[in-house]
């Protein structure tokens, strides 16, 4: 498969990289600094664009088969934690315009079904992930 990886410099997203590499997929990691990636290898590409804008994430997803992002942001009790969901809206309208249709992506918001749990997702979760 050909799959983007969104974070390719995290901690998961450098797993996630030379697992991908070792099972045989073409990976283009999509990183805001190249020079972190350590990883070479004949199906890797590495190409700098911007998470938080569309515009600039189409073409590196363009002819993908898969989206998956390893993106993190730092919690901070200051102030709201935006990146996900900006980060998220600008990867949804790239993929729609390069029209690439499967995404998995790491958050740290738990959404495991599970009645009278403190974490349970409500129905608004739900509805929002089943229609990305
Ligand atoms: N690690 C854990 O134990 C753990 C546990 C539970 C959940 N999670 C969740 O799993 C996900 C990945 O975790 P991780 O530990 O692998 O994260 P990480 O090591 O902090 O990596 C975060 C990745 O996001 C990228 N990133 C952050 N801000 C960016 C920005 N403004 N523009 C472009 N790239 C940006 C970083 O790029 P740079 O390298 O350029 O900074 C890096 O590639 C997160 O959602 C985290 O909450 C992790």
């Amino acid at each position: 498969m050909k799959i983007a990886v969104l974070g390719a410099t995290g901690q998961t997203g450098q797993q996630l990289v030379q697992q991908a590499l070792q099972q045989g997929h073409c990976v283009t990691a999509v990183v805001r600094n190249p020079a972190k990636l350590t990883v070479h290898h004949d199906n890797l590409k590495v190409v700098e664009a911007n998470i938080f804008s569309a515009d600039s994430l189409k073409e590196p997803l363009t002819g993908q088969d898969v989206v998956m992002s390893c993106l993190g942001f730092p919690t901070s009790f200051m102030s709201a934690v935006t990146g996900y969901t900006l980060s998220m809206h600008a990867t949804v309208r790239a993929m729609r315009d390069a029209k690439v249709s499967r995404l998995i992506t790491m958050t740290s918001w738990y959404t495991e079904r599970k009645p009278h749990s403190y974490y349970t997702h409500d129905q608004g979760t739900e509805h929002i992930l089943t229609h990305l």
